[in-house]
C-alpha cells in the first residue's frame, strides 16, 4: 500500500501497535517505500520493536506518558500520519453489557477512559506535531456501533457510548485543527469486523467473508486515509470508504 497523498518520506505514528489492527498498520507502513519512519507505541514497547520502527511506551491512562512520547517524537520533526489503534471492548474484569441491568459505573468510566479520553489526550499532544501546509492525517479507530442513527440492536452500552463520545471529540478537534492547517484531516475509522483478540468472543454469528484479517483491515483503511480530503475532516469512515452517519 503506497500512500501517494502524503509527502514522499512521510513519517507515521501508531498508538496501540501491540494490538491486532495496530500491528497490521505497522506492517503495512513498513512495506511502503514512501514512509521514512514509523513510531510504534504500546504499553510494553519492547513488543513492537522492529526494523525501520522506533518503539515507544505509553499508557492511555497516564497523560504524562503520552506527553513524553510526543516530546521525543517532536525532536525528529513534523509528522504526517497519526493512527490511534487502541481500544477496549472487554477485559478480564469487564464484559460488554447485554442489558441495562448489567451496567456499572466503574465499567462505563473505564470504557470512557480508554476509548474516548485516552485518544483525545493523544490528539492534545500529537496535533501540534502534525505537518503544516500539506496533508496530514489523525485517525482514531472508532466503530460502526458508535453510530446513534444506526443503532437498532442495542446492548454494549459502555462500548457504544464511549465510541460515540470519541466521534464527538474528533469532530471538535477537527474544527479547531483547521485553523492551524487547512490541509489537516481528523477522522474516526471503522475497520469492519476484524479477527483480533477484541472480536474473538463475538465472532460466532459473523459470516466468514465479513470477518477480515487485520492485514486486510489495515490495508483498506490506509487506502481510505489516502483518499481523504480536508472536506472529510471530523467524519467517521468505514474500511470501504463509506461515510457513517453519527
Ligand atoms: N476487531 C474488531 O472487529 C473491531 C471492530 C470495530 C472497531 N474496532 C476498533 O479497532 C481498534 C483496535 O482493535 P483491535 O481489534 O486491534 O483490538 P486489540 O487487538 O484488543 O488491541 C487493542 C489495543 O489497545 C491497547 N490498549 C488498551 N488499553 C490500553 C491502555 N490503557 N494504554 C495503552 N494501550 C492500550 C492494547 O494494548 P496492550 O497490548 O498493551 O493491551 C492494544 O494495543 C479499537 O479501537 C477497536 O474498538 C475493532
Amino acid at each position: 500500500m503506497r500512500l501517494e497523498s502524503l509527502a514522499d518520506g512521510y513519517r507515521a505514528v501508531i498508538f496501540g501497535a501491540s494490538g491486532g489492527i495496530g500491528a497490521a498498520f505497522v506492517q503495512q507502513l513498513r512495506a511502503d517505500a514512501r514512509c521514512a519512519r514509523i513510531y510504534a507505541g504500546a504499553r510494553k514497547s519492547a513488543s513492537v520493536a522492529g526494523d525501520g520502527v522506533t518503539a515507544f511506551g505509553f499508557d492511555l491512562m497516564a497523560e504524562d506518558s503520552i506527553a513524553a512520547a510526543a516530546q521525543a517524537i517532536a525532536a525528529d520533526g513534523p509528522i504526517d500520519l497519526v493512527i490511534v489503534a487502541t481500544g477496549m471492548l472487554h477485559s478480564p474484569s469487564q464484559q460488554p453489557e447485554k442489558t441495562i441491568r448489567a451496567v456499572s459505573a466503574a465499567a462505563l468510566m473505564t470504557s470512557y477512559a480508554i476509548n474516548a479520553v485516552g485518544p483525545l489526550l493523544i490528539a492534545k499532544h500529537m496535533l501540534p506535531l502534525l505537518a503544516k501546509e500539506r496533508k496530514a492525517v489523525f485517525g482514531a479507530l472508532s466503530a460502526r456501533v458508535s453510530s446513534i442513527s444506526d443503532n437498532r440492536s442495542g446492548g454494549w452500552h459502555a462500548y457504544r457510548a464511549s465510541k460515540a463520545a470519541l466521534n464527538m471529540l474528533i469532530r471538535n478537534a477537527a474544527i479547531e485543527a483547521r485553523a492551524r492547517n487547512r490541509e489537516a484531516v481528523l477522522v474516526g475509522l471503522h475497520p469492519g469486523t476484524v479477527d483480533t483478540g477484541m472480536s474473538r468472543p463475538f465472532q460466532a454469528g459473523v459470516p466468514a467473508d465479513k470477518l477480515f484479517t487485520p492485514a486486510f483491515a489495515a490495508q483498506s483503511l490506509l487506502g481510505v486515509i489516502d483518499g481523504l480530503t480536508p472536506a472529510d475532516s471530523g467524519g467517521l469512515f468505514a474500511w470501504d470508504g463509506q461515510a457513517i452517519a453519527f
